[in-house]
């Protein structure tokens, strides 16, 4: 038996995990991370959010040298893909990244313990680690961060090779020719977009009758329109019923979305991007009584406390969006309140964003959220076509949308399919958790000419006075 007793041990080095960590070893805890990955980072920076990006970064320059820059007078011939080169500076990308983590554990003192860690009782962890034999670890409060893992479809084997999960489509050795994406949400989009600019052809195959459900309709709708111009094809209300493998690749049946009810498509490799599921198997928590959702989501109350006493969790594996920068905010606020601070988190202010050129960015409430509720709003709409800088680069695709309350004008949501829409939606965020008006926004200096004008323009727009249409 360790002779330390921690504070805190976090199980999972994720945004959520490492995060929580870092601010609990500044609030003078004496904290243990235990990680069963290689590396610190988690999904976020190993298969997800990280590796995608570099990604989307790189095939974007490639379809942009090929399509765009000829516009601009400058002429490019003799261009030519070398994934493996761009597959390996995205490895660079990621192990730079999990470096730094590293060193600010290094530096904040927090332990970073290699295995796998189950939870034997609500003060006590056992650790198999990585490299070999048991290690127990005592310590006042544990916290779970161990995230989300996809979901699988009944029926459908993933291989990682030619039916992949996310990972396997970070991670395909040669461009396949023909893609088929299983979910049109933020997975199935960004990978889709990154593998059509490298050039497969790509169908994204959706359950509902539209692309990424909880983003705003309307948004939604456009995006669709602009993605499809760029060579995704979409297949709505469709339904795979089928995926073998075969000897040239894979044979799919898909049923309804188009003139066919029942079509059979052939594809070089599938992706499957129907949404993610809690991570927790072998944490012994049904063992110890920690209460979950019926979707298997780890229950918690507003301190993140399960219903065992010692016991917290934050991130994917609760409920709530699935996005890191949510767990990262959940972690935080967990030790702070563990430390005797006040906090807590709204939904309602988690930003989302899809990474697909343009972006897609959101928060707050959906037009169709607020019809369903039965509120009155008024909405502002303004296009990047209108704005000057959008003009000067080519960005000029998408709109700002910002839904205000109808009496007392403060922003209920704000939506943006745009140029670098994730960053511009920061604004939004910052104005709604100061309760901003519309007309606070509109009144806000914006630079000139930058595309924030046409968030400004936008909330111009809510009281029907936008200057530039
Ligand atoms: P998602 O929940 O965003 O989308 C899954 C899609 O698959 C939905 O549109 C759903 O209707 C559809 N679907 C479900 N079953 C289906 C079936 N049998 N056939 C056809 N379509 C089906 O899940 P996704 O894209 O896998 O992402 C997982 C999680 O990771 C999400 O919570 C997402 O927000 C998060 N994420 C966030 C990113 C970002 O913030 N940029 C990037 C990637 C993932």
């Amino acid at each position: 038996m360790s002779e330390t007793r921690y504070d805190l041990v976090v199980i999972g080095a994720g945004p959520g995990g490492y995060v929580a960590s870092l601010r609990a070893a500044q609030l003078g805890m004496r904290v243990a991370c235990v990680e069963k990955r290689g590396a610190l980072g988690g999904t976020c920076l190993h298969v997800g959010c990280i590796p995608s990006k570099a990604l989307l970064h790189s095939s974007e320059r490639y379809a942009e040298v090929q399509h765009e820059l000829a516009e601009h007078g400058i002429a490019c011939h003799g261009v030519e893909l070398d994934l493996a080169k761009m597959m390996a500076r995205k490895q660079r990308v990621v192990q730079g990244l999990a470096k730094g983590i590293d060193l600010l554990f290094d530096k904040n003192r927090v332990e970073h313990v290699r295995g796998t860690a189950s939870i034997a009782r609500p003060a006590q962890l056992e650790v198999a680690l990585a490299d070999g034999g048991k290690r127990t670890l005592a310590t006042e409060r544990i916290l779970v961060a161990t995230g989300s893992q996809p979901a699988a479809l009944p029926g459908i084997e993933v291989d990682e090779e030619r039916i992949v999960s996310s990972t396997g489509a970070l991670d395909f050795p040669a461009v396949p020719e023909r893609l088929v994406v299983i979910g049109a949400g933020a997975i199935g989009l960004e990978l889709g977009s990154v593998w059509s600019r490298l050039g497969s052809k790509v169908t994204v195959v959706e359950l509902l009758e539209r692309i990424l459900p909880g983003m705003d309709a309307e948004i939604a709708q456009h995006a669709q329109r602009v993605l499809r111009r760029q060579g995704l094809e979409f297949r709505l209300g469709a339904k795979l019923t089928d995926a073998r493998i075969g000897d040239t690749g894979v044979e799919l049946a898909v049923e309804g979305g188009g003139d066919d009810a029942h079509e059979h498509i052939a594809c070089d490799a599938l992706l499957v991007a129907v949404g993610r599921v809690p991570h927790v198997a072998g944490l012994g928590l049904d063992e110890l009584g920690v209460q979950r959702d019926p979707r298997g989501f780890i229950e918690v109350n507003e301190r993140f406390e399960t219903s065992v006493p010692g016991v917290y969790a934050i991130g994917d594996c609760i409920p709530g969006p699935m996005l890191a920068h949510k767990a990262e905010d959940e972690g935080v606020v967990c030790v702070e309140m563990m430390a005797g601070h006040s906090g807590a988190i709204d939904h309602d202010r988690v930003p989302s964003v899809v990474y697909t050129w343009p972006e897609i960015a959101g928060v707050g409430r959906t037009q169709e959220q607020l019809e369903e509720a039965g509120r009155e709003f008024k909405v502002g709409r303004f296009p990047f076509s209108a704005n000057s800088r959008a003009r000067t680069t080519g960005d000029t695709e998408g709109f700002v949308k910002i839904l205000a309350d109808a009496g007392t004008d403060q922003v209920l949501g704000v939506h943006i399919l745009g140029p670098l829409a994730g960053d511009l939606v920061a604004e939004a965020v910052l104005a709604m958790e100061f309760g901003a008006s519309a007309e606070d926004i509109a009144r806000t200096c914006h630079a000139h000419p930058s595309t924030g004008e046409a968030v400004r323009e936008a909330a111009l727009a809510v009281a029907g006075r936008a200057l530039h249409v």
